[in-house]
């Protein structure tokens, strides 16, 4: 598509959704959108506002890891209110929307590493970044970022050890951008507002891990892990199975996830 379709009219027209994206604020060009999210969350904008930019200058990833996103590409974020006992389901919510959206927008197939990239054929083609903000007798303040590669250059990676891939090029046509973005926000909302009843939610994450079963070395501070990826419980923490047979929960957010 041509860039400059891409506005937040031709996102929010013809929206199937009540909550997410009845609000969007467009940028064509932004250091972060976690950046602008924050401000207007903090400000509160309504439940669900979008805040999507045509270009970041400053994207980051966890761990303060560089995320490029150059024209082209997807880079949003969304704001969310929820209760403090829904906050684990947020990053199980927004890879599966991911998943659903590609799939109804491409046909491919993607896979989720735990806790939070959207890989296909063991490639990132998304990467989520959730932040949340816990204060006493409120709602929490979530903002959920979301980056996905649409026709990201062959130069272009993140920082992360994981290849990147770019759904354009997998699938040799145009992707539809403002389909995709319609779609994720749809799926989003969907999945949002299952809770505060997060099982089913739960049950298709834990099913699309793909990190499950594997080797895999984790860095948690200045800490390494290595062992096999076991379990996820429900509140989205890995338990992994040292070699000396012990069982560790780690905490998503604190750590790099690497598969051997
Ligand atoms: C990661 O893989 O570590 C997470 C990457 C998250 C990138 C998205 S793009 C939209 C939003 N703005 C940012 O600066 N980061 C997130």
């Amino acid at each position: 598509m041509i860039e400059k379709d891409f506005t937040a009219e031709s996102i929010t027209s013809n929206l199937n959704t009540t909550l997410i994206g009845q609000k969007v604020i467009f940028y064509p060009q932004v250091t972060s959108t976690m950046d602008v999210a924050r401000r207007e969350a903090k400000r509160g904008t309504p439940e669900g506002t979008v805040i999507i930019a045509g270009e970041q200058t400053g994207g980051h990833g966890r761990q303060k890891r560089l995320w490029l996103s150059p024209p082209g590409n997807i880079a949003l974020s969304v704001i969310l209110y929820p209760d403090v006992a829904s906050l684990p389901y947020l990053v199980m919510i927004a890879s599966l929307a991911v998943v659903h959206s590609i799939y109804s927008v491409t046909g491919l197939k993607a896979d989720i590493k735990w806790p939070n990239d959207v890989l296909i054929g063991g490639k990132k083609v998304c990467g989520i970044l959730i932040e949340n903000e816990i204060g006493k007798d409120v709602p929490a303040r979530a903002i959920m970022g979301i980056g996905i590669n649409i026709n990201l250059g062959e130069s272009k990676v993140d920082d992360s050890s994981v290849p990147v891939i770019s759904l354009e090029k997998e699938i040799r046509r145009a992707v539809e951008k403002v389909d995709l973005v319609k779609q994720l926000l749809a799926e989003m909302e969907r999945l949002y507002t299952m809770l505060p009843e997060g099982r089913e939610i739960f049950a298709e994450w834990r099913q699309r891990l793909i990190t499950l079963g594997k080797r895999v070395v984790v860095m948690t501070g200045d800490e390494k892990l290595e062992g096999t990826a076991d379990s996820v419980d429900s509140s989205g923490a890995l338990i992994l199975r040292l070699d000396n047979g012990n069982l560790v929960t780690v905490v998503a957010g604190d750590v790099t996830l690497r598969e051997k």
